[in-house]
């Protein structure tokens, strides 16, 4: 265990599974029901718009229902910052490759959704993003342009740049510890964040259900609700 004071943590869809939201890649995961090129590319959307609204409005109402609530895990990274961040020259940055809410509803702050929020829309006129609870159609009037047609979710589709990159990166460049939680590290850049952070001297863990073969300085295998708050109690038994 290292004592760290400057942390970037990275999460993708395996620590919000407990929670009741699919993963992309597993035997029964997003991508075995849905091709990527129809639902998360510009070139999809493009082609068939009602499609694509449908499939991330049935996530938005999962994502809304009762039935979905963050887990110890998004719990346990919103207590390891608030914990750390007012500590003398500590720093802290969550950044997940999620579009759902469940870190915000736990409680983190210092967050950056790097492939967007499932509950914005983007007007593609002006760029500008608006909150979103309802279902998006071909009908839904912008809050900017007022007409129907401009928007879309506010999502990073394949072949569009993650947002935030610049902080991203720098943040990866100064932390001391890398966390990647829940993530199969298929897609980049965020696949690539671990040998960043280990190339300026960071130490780097991996935990998730399966050991993804990358090499990490760490690995524990787990489920994320288990693993993330034992591993964040010795964390901050670290802490100074
Ligand atoms: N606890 C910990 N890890 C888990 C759990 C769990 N309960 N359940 C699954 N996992 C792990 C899996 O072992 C896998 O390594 O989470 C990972 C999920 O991988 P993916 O489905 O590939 O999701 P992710 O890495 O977030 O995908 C990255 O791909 O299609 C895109 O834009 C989408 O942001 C997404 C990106």
């Amino acid at each position: 265990m290292v004592a760290a004071r400057r942390i970037v943590v990275l999460t993708g869809a395996g620590i919000s599974a407990e929670s009741g939201i699919q993963t992309f890649r597993a035997s029964d995961g997003l991508w075995e029901n849905h091709r990527i090129e129809d639902v998360a590319t510009p070139e999809g959307f493009a082609a068939n718009p009602i499609a694509v609204h449908q499939f991330y409005n049935d996530r938005r109402r999962l994502l809304l229902s009762d039935t979905i609530r963050p887990n110890p895990a998004h719990t346990a990274l919103a207590r390891l910052e608030h914990s750390i961040v007012d500590l003398p020259e500590h720093e802290f940055l969550l950044v997940t490759q999620n579009i759902d809410n469940l870190h915000e509803r736990a409680g983190s702050r210092a967050l950056v959704h790097m492939h967007g929020e499932l509950l914005k829309m983007r007007c593609e006129q002006s760029g500008l993003s608006f909150d979103l609870r309802e279902d998006l159609t071909l009908d839904t009037c912008c809050r900017c342009c007022r007409v129907p047609g401009n928007l879309r979710p506010d999502v990073v589709w394949f072949g569009e740049i993650p947002l935030a990159m610049s902080r991203i990166t720098k943040a990866l460049e100064n932390c001391d510890l890398f966390i990647a939680i829940g993530t199969s590290g298929s897609v980049y850049p965020a696949a690539g964040f671990f040998e960043l952070a280990r190339e300026h001297g960071a130490h780097t863990v991996e935990l998730n259900l399966d050991n993804t073969n990358a090499t990490f300085d760490e690995h524990i295998c787990g489920p994320a609700s288990e693993v993330v708050p034992a591993y964040v109690e010795r964390l901050l038994s670290c802490a100074s």
